[in-house]
Formats: C-alpha cells, structure tokens, sequence
C-alpha cells in the first residue's frame, strides 16, 4: 500500500517572544521548512516510528496504560497518541516515516512540526478529522505533560494555521489570530548561529515559574494583564522585575507591531524587533553571545530594517527582515562577520511564509 504523507511547517516568530504562556500575543509565520511523516496503518494498535535522522527503530502499543516517556525523540509523537487518545479521538496502530528539513532544536519549531506532523497522520488514517486548534491544543499538551517542557501554543498554532505570504497576530488567551500580510519585496531571513546551549529546557521552565511568580505579586492571573503601572507600584525583587517588564512591553510591542505592519511602517517595525532583542538579551535573560553579535552585525548592513533572536533563545537563530535587492550581499556579510567573530559558518535561509499543516496530496 502506496503511504500517505502529512506535512507540518516549522514557524519563524517575528515579535513577540515568551508572551505566549503569559497569555500574550505572538507573531510568526509558517514557514517552508517542515517534517513530513509518510504513513501507513496497521490492524492493531502499535505505533512503529522510523526516522531520517535517527537509526533506531521504536515502538510503542496506543493501549500502554503506563507509557512513560523514554527522552528520546518519539515522546513527541506517544505524547500526541497519548494526548489525542485523552480527548477522545481513537486511533489506530501505524508505520510512521519522519523526514524533516528542519534544522533541529534551532528554535523554528522542529518539535511542534514533528507533533503535528504526526498527530495528522494517526488521525487522518484513523478516519478523524481534528480541528486545527484541537490538533494544536493537544500537540501542545504532549510537549507540556508527556515531554515536560511548558511550552505555549505559538509553535503548534504556528503549524496547523499558517498562511501563505502572511504572518499571524495570535491571541494566546482567546487563541484566535489576524492574518497579517506580508510587504512584497521584503524577504524573512533567518540566520542560524550554529549553537545550542542546553540550558534550554530547564531555564525555559524557570523563566515561566518567574513569569508566574510575578504576576501573583501583581495579583493577576497572567501578565498579560498588568500594566507598566502596576509593575512600577510592586515591590519585586530584581529578577522577577526584569522579567515582568520583558513581557508587559512586549506585549505592547507585538500589538504595535501589527499595526506597523499594516500601516506599511517597515521602520517602525524594524525598530520595534531591535527592541525586543534588547528586552530579550537584558531583562529576560534568554539571549547568548552568538545571537547577539548576529543581530550586532545585521544591524550594521544596508537594506535590513530589523533583527532580533526569535523563538526560545540559548542559541538558534535570528530573525531579519531585509529588503529583496540587499538580500545578497546581506548573507555574505552575516556569514563572513559571524566566521571572523566566532569561527563557526552560520546557515542562512531566505524563508516564505507558507500554509499550515496538510494532507500532501
Ligand atoms: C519556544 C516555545 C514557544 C514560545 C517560544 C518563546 O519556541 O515552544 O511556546 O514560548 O519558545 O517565545
């Protein structure tokens, strides 16, 4: 039997960084690189994943009342069975191919394309159609619960609601978005420094816990919620405080990003990403070496009207928006500047932003 192949985009986010699991506002676009899982169904109810870019061969039986994760890379796709199972929708056993052009763990999403990837494959060959943001929500759910990582839902919400040629200004609270589109001749360049500090998980946990912490000094539910004002009226103690004003002012710059954007202000919104990195590098604390000089040297070129890190931090990669015709000499400058400063060739991708999550037919 011919298998079916279900595709899920990696995201880039544009502005708008750990706002999401405060409640906040996020704004990324699908892009083309994606995880692409080809599937055939079995009659009983084991799950046996194979992979492009791992040797081993695993399995696991959907009836396992006691599936523990394994910290290997198909905890991503059990937590989704698992996940998917919990909300009612029955699947059956499959083979589950994964390739991926995705760069792993570099901050574009490599994890929420492998979960939704796969969660459209159980479910598609099980006959279920899931709701996009079902699919996201449970996707997210196997990454919080089963892998232990608390992530928000930009990356899976990225994935499953994409749309060509634009980005999305997500709602994290009402999980709804506006499609924003994106100026012709501007190009998403993103810019891999090559480096993973694997802090990763663990300080990622604790930024949340903080962000928790200081919205209960504000007696608030989420950050979303307080205003510069509050946090100028609490007493916090400095840590918490940096990473309070991090997300109540980037919040407020996503919003007025939107509207930069859509009032064609390429300037503004530039400036707006400079200054997200900024927050992000001091106050949140997220930032390393590597990412900040990327950001230093394309801050210096012509033709860009802004960079900024973009997804987790410790490392990955760089988000810049820089004008069709510099795209060029751009790419040569990041990478030689970034060779002299660090001795490590830095990969560079001109992305588009494409659709979410489908069925390739
Ligand atoms: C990771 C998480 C997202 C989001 C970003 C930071 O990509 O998966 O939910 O929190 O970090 O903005």
């Amino acid at each position: 039997m011919k298998p079916r192949e279900f595709r899920a985009p990696g995201r880039v986010n544009l502005i708008g960084e750990h706002t999401d699991y405060n409640d906040g506002f996020v704004m990324p676009a699908a892009i083309h690189f994606a995880t692409t899982v080809k599937a055939t169904p079995r009659d009983d109810r084991r799950v046996v994943l194979r992979s492009d870019a791992f040797p081993d061969v695993i399995e696991f039986d959907l009836d396992d009342k006691h599936a523990a994760p394994r910290r290997k890379w198909s905890d991503y796709v059990q937590g989704v069975a698992i996940y998917l199972e919990a909300k009612g929708y029955r699947v059956n056993g499959a083979e589950l191919h994964v390739s991926s052009d995705l760069p792993i763990g570099s901050g574009l999403s490599s994890s929420a394309a492998l979960e939704v990837s796969a969660g459209l494959a159980l479910s598609r060959l099980s006959g279920l159609q899931v709701p996009p943001l079902d699919l996201a929500l449970i996707c997210q759910k196997a990454e919080n619960l089963f892998v232990g990582i608390r992530s928000g839902i930009m990356d899976q919400y990225a994935s499953t609601h994409g749309r060509k040629d634009h980005a999305m200004l997500i709602d994290c609270r009402a999980l709804t978005h506006r499609l924003l589109p994106l100026p012709p001749r501007i190009r998403l360049v993103i810019c891999n420094t090559m480096v993973k500090h694997e802090l990763n998980a663990s300080e990622y946990n604790k930024r949340r816990a903080d962000c928790e912490a200081a919205a209960r000094a504000m007696g608030v539910d989420w950050l979303r919620d307080a205003t510069s004002d509050q946090l100028a009226r609490t007493n916090l103690e400095p840590r918490i405080r940096m990473r309070a004003e991090h997300v109540i002012f980037e919040n407020l710059r996503t919003q007025s990003g939107a509207q930069a954007l859509a009032d064609h202000d390429l300037a503004a919104f530039g400036k707006l990403m400079y200054e997200s990195h900024a927050s992000l590098r001091d106050l949140y604390e997220v930032s390393c070496k590597e990412l900040d000089l990327m950001v230093e040297i394309a801050r210096r070129q012509n033709g860009i009207y802004g960079a900024r890190m973009t997804g987790g931090g410790f490392g990955g990669c760089t988000i810049n928006l820089v004008k069709e015709e510099a795209v060029g000499a751009f790419t040569l400058a990041i990478t030689e500047g970034y060779r002299e400063g660090t001795g490590i060739t830095p990969e560079i991708y001109v992305c588009q932003a494409v659709d979410g999550a489908g069925e390739i037919i």
